[in-house]
């Protein structure tokens, strides 16, 4: 993948990881990218580096443009592996560069890496500007966006945003901007990304969000996925939407089985919840990625989540997914929970209480079936299947 001219002296100079399938538990059915950016003007500034095992990806890119000897600094906004890992061959490259960062990124570099203290760093803050010659950048802290260093980088004079993490997206593609993929098919992964990655810290990405109004923004640069230069305003909006968590006419039924009865419970769940202007999603746990998931519950308006007993809790995969959705903090939600069981209860429970302990607002007691479902308790499913239906109708 050759480097990508985003505007005079700034281009894509990172790295595609076009296979792989995990990112630390984040299935990335799409690949990565580990975005990084040269700036060459009077002063030259690689904006981040890539994941260690890219580095020669990177040099090679930078060294197709600029000496490497000619590099005066290293910009590093976050100090994750999969922006930082590179620095350390980076360095042994570019030793005369300065790092840029703020205190707290120095302080995990240094304890990721062990040639640390070799390097010469230059702690910046929010609000300073670094005059590059013609160009300049202003950094911005956003603490948790996604690690308590994170930071963006505004260029006034071309109206770039190095956004780092934040407007990213865990997609390959050949092309490096949004309007050489689908644009809906973007903005699903870019949704994805935040809910699995952002959502938990939706007060400071808004906090951020109010920070960048009124700037020029032509292009937003993230450090994964495609720059936005086409459809700022919708990326701009669709965060807006998400770091409100709006709450859609949505509802999420996921659930697991194991002979049948939870999911005929969930079935009921879905018929009864059915109805004009509802959007019902229906994922049995163990045939849908976590990720996908815990993107439908961000912006649902209910849940039902079902599981059999397994040993006295819910089954193995579905105590994984509460936990997991539980870390990332759902906001205003109502829900319920079902299952089945043979001699001892504690699917249904066992939801239910994860439901609880997450603040989701729980509507009815759990639906709790011993063996299989008769007639009743499949009525019973409906009727909670309709009370989903009504919370939803009520946030159209
Ligand atoms: Fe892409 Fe939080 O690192």
């Amino acid at each position: 993948m050759p480097t990508a001219n985003i505007a005079p002296g700034v281009d894509w100079v990172g790295a595609l990881d076009w296979t792989v399938r995990d990112f630390h538990s984040f299935s990335t059915f799409e690949g990565a990218t580990y975005n990084a950016y040269l700036v060459q003007d009077q002063k030259n500034i690689l904006i981040d580096t890539v994941k260690e095992s890219f580095a020669d990806t990177l040099l090679q890119h930078i060294s197709s443009l600029l000496s490497l000897e000619r590099l005066d600094y290293v910009l590093c906004q976050h100090a994750e592996p999969d922006h930082g890992g590179a620095l350390a061959r980076v360095m042994a490259a570019c030793p005369q560069a300065t790092i840029l960062c703020n205190r707290k990124t120095e302080e995990i570099l240094r304890s990721y890496h062990p040639t640390a203290n070799n390097w010469r760093f230059q702690n910046v803050t929010s609000g300073e500007s670094l005059s590059l010659g013609k160009r300049s950048l202003t950094f911005v802290e956003v603490p948790m966006v996604h690690w308590p260093d994170s930071m963006v980088s505004y260029m006034p004079e071309e109206g770039l945003l190095f956004s780092n993490d934040a407007f990213g997206q865990h997609y390959a593609s050949s092309g490096r901007f949004d309007d050489q993929s689908e644009l809906n098919h973007l903005l699903y992964e870019a949704k994805v990304y935040y809910a699995n990655i952002v959502m938990p810290f939706s007060a400071p990405v808004a906090k951020a969000l109010n920070g960048l109004s009124g700037l020029k923004l032509n292009q937003i640069c993230p450090s994964h996925g495609v720059i936005w230069r086409k459809h700022v305003a919708e990326i701009l909006t669709a965060y807006q939407d998400w770091h409100v968590t709006r709450a859609q006419a949505k509802i999420v039924i996921a659930y697991d089985t194991m002979w049948e009865s939870t999911a005929r419970l969930a079935q009921a769940i879905l018929d009864g919840a059915t109805a004009d202007g509802v959007n019902v999603k229906f994922h049995h746990v163990r045939k849908t990625s976590f990720n996908d998931i815990v993107t439908d519950c961000m912006d649902a308006a209910a849940y039902a989540f079902g599981s059999p007993a397994m040993n006295v809790l819910p089954m193995p995969t579905m105590v994984g997914l509460l936990s997991y959705l539980k870390g990332l903090k759902p906001l205003n939600k109502k829900g319920l929970a079902f299952g089945s069981y043979g001699w001892s209860r504690g699917g249904a429970e066992g939801c239910d209480a994860a439901l609880r302990d997450m603040r989701v607002e729980i509507i009815r007691e759990p639906i709790s079936v011993k063996w299989r479902p008769k007639a009743s308790d499949l009525e019973t499913a409906a009727a909670a299947g309709r009370q989903l239906a009504a919370i939803a109708l009520s946030q159209a």
